[in-house]
């Protein structure tokens, strides 16, 4: 059976998110005492949920005593959380001054025809959220829309019904959210803002991170997946497990070094810019599973 687009006509009303406070009590629970435990906590309900329901964080506030105020602002912080219920598959259009001039405006158009939904908005049946970013690090490949992290390069309007027709097909979002934890970051070395992304050596479909790294007196290239909390990597070395690696920009050579060390085994932490916001540090340990998106001090 072929598949549909929905339109405004051929979607039903959403569904009220039903919440299970004691669910949301393990969430805080598991949590609690980590480092950078509410944007743990957050996660964890944005993979239960899809988004951050209200009650949900009322119930965080009272356990953890934050206010309302702090959680809501972390929650703005980062794009990766939503407010509202997103739809089962999340279509970004790049916005930004590249792919901006480059049509995008009218990539969004058509989009937003197709859907029956502005911008920031989700199709009623909770398949589609249509979103907009300023830069997704691949400008020389704009017009450039993200749908289910698989990034389409040089769209034009053409693209928009094949993109969506096909997506319906493939089902991606349903691969990718298998382990709901997973999302993707682009991120750029923190001291020449360069992009460290690498769309010509994806892992399992994704654009890699892509470093140099020594240890010892070996030295060679590193690439890391880009899925937040996935630890693939590939490398020409053969790097043993416990080996802690010294990690540099590909392009100014700078060391990646965060200044904090890593809460579990103490190795130095590694720190990329990431391009919706903040900071991803990781550990520097081979097999030490430690990361965490950072607000700052
Ligand atoms: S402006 Fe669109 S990818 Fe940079």
């Amino acid at each position: 059976m072929p598949a549909t687009v929905p339109t405004p006509a051929s979607v039903s009303r959403p569904a009220k998110t039903l919440i299970d406070p004691e669910h949301v009590l393990r969430i805080v629970d598991k949590n609690a005492g980590s480092r950078g435990a509410l944007i743990a906590i957050l996660e964890d309900l944005q993979a239960t949920y899809n988004y951050l329901p209200r009650d949900a964080l009322r119930i965080v506030a009272k356990k953890t005593g934050s206010s309302l105020v702090d959680i809501y602002g972390v929650a703005t912080f980062y794009s990766v959380f939503s407010l509202q219920p997103r739809g089962e598959h999340l279509c970004s259009v790049c916005m930004g001054t590249a792919c901006h001039v480059r049509g995008s405006p009218r990539i969004l158009e058509e989009f937003e025809h197709r859907l029956g939904v502005p911008a920031g908005q989700t199709t009623p049946d909770r398949t589609f959220t249509l979103a907009t970013v300023n830069c997704v690090g691949a400008c020389a490949l704009g017009p450039v829309v993200v749908l289910d992290g698989e990034y389409h390069r040089n769209t034009t309007t053409r693209d928009v019904k094949p993109i969506i027709h096909d997506c319906l097909e493939a089902g991606r979002a349903q691969k990718i959210s298998s382990d709901q934890r997973i999302f993707r970051v682009a991120v750029a070395c923190p001291a020449c803002n360069r992009s460290l992304m690498d769309h010509d050596h994806p892992i399992e479909g994704q654009p890699t991170i892509h470093v140099t790294i020594t240890f010892g007196s070996k030295h060679g290239w590193l690439r890391l997946s880009s899925l937040y909390g996935d630890f693939r990597i590939s490398s020409e070395l053969e790097i043993p497990p416990e080996t802690v690696v010294t990690i540099f920009c590909p392009r100014c050579h700078a060391e990646l070094k965060a200044v904090r060390t890593c809460a579990r085994c103490d190795a130095p932490m590694i720190a990329l810019l990431v391009r919706a916001g903040g900071i991803l540090q990781i550990c520097s340990r081979r097999g030490c599973k430690e990361h965490m998106l950072d607000l700052g001090d």
